[in-house]
């Protein structure tokens, strides 16, 4: 059995749905961001509190959990900014609670939902894992600190671990029954859509003076079911001894401005967009690309959907939202 804590999230949702075809699935999440209704019927559900040591110590000694995959976090890099007592709380001290819990109970693989957040501002084209690790915000930092942490857990306790890190994550899954859904929203493709089925007046583009081909910030955005199947692969990893101890980037190898970004949402709803230029978003980076290559070498896995895949699925499931 596999605990996939926030398995009620955007990400963790759409991963649980996949997993429940190879393995048993027990989902801890306390819903403060996530969805019950999102959590695939098959997974056994409890609502509860990851810094919950006793809950903790319940669940590894009543489930025969193999693995555990790691999910839920405070994710809004701006939010961490003013409040960095919430990002190393939830995201360090809780993870710490949940690694001390996986030691005690001899829990040995752990898959762990870290961030391109970790490299900071980086002039490299295309980012690979030996880019230096610079986080410039609490967020990226608390993300960090676990994965340093995981590394002296993998040689004091022998903890088999895969750090992977994200990119721009977007879409939704095929069917359109699940999909990403923030309150509030704050990351460009649901906004647009957004925008585009009506429930918002027009997208603001924060900044067209960057340093990039046309004047807007440029990033690597990454389907979601590639996500979900990157963490597949990475966690038979783990189970089948391939790997200890390894960190992989999961983006697709292009950027996209905003702009282009944009462009693409119309193209494919074939509606109009109403844009203002506002001013940029403090701590944003210009390019993120990601060079996904290790994985690829490694485990095989390679991103398979394009922007323009990301967005018809996401559209799929934007335009049947009330908000
Ligand atoms: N943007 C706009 N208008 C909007 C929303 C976003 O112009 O209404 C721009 C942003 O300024 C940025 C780009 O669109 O240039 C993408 O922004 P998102 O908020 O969608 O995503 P981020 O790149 O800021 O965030 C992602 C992950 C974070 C991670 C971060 C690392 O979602 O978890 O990359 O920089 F921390």
């Amino acid at each position: 059995m596999i605990l996939v804590v926030g398995g009620a999230g955007y990400i963790g949702s759409h991963l649980v749905k996949e997993l429940v075809r190879s393995h048993k699935v027990l989902v801890l999440d306390n819903l403060s961001t996530g969805h019950q209704e999102a959590i695939d019927k098959e997974a056994i559900f409890i609502h509860g509190e990851l810094g919950d040591q006793q809950l903790l110590n319940d669940i590894f000694s009543t489930f025969p959990i193999k693995a555990v995959m790691h999910f839920a976090a405070s994710s809004l890099v701006g939010e961490s900014v003013l409040n960095p007592q919430k990002y190393y709380m939830n995201n360090v001290v809780a993870t710490l609670s949940l690694l001390n819990a996986m030691v005690k109970h001899k829990v040995k693989n752990f898959i762990f939902s870290s961030t391109a957040a970790a490299y900071g501002i980086s002039n490299v084209k295309l980012i690979d894992e030996d880019v230096p690790t610079l986080p410039i915000n609490p967020y990226g930092r608390s993300k960090l600190m676990i994965e340093l942490i995981l590394s002296d857990y993998a040689q004091a306790y022998d903890l088999h671990y895969v750090n992977l890190r994200y990119f721009n994550a977007a879409g939704a899954y095929p069917t359109g029954e699940i999909g990403e859904s923030h309150h509030p929203e704050s990351h460009l493709i649901p906004i647009i859509l957004q925008h585009l089925a009506g429930s918002r007046e027009k997208v603001f583009i924060y900044g067209d003076n960057y340093d990039t081909r046309d004047g807007t910030c440029i990033r690597d955005y990454i389907h979601v079911m590639d996500l979900a199947a990157a963490h597949i692969i990475a966690l038979e990893s783990l189970l089948n001894g391939k790997n200890k101890a390894a960190t992989y980037n999961l983006g697709n190898g292009s950027g996209y401005s905003v702009k282009e970004v944009i462009n693409t949402c119309e193209k494919v709803t074939q509606l109009k967009c109403k844009v203002e230029i506002a001013q940029r978003r403090v701590g944003d980076p210009a390019i993120l690309v990601a060079s996904a290559e290790k994985i690829q070498q490694e485990l095989g896995w390679k991103a398979e959907r394009d922007l323009e895949a990301i967005i018809a699925s996401a559209w799929k499931w934007h335009k049947h939202q009330k908000y």
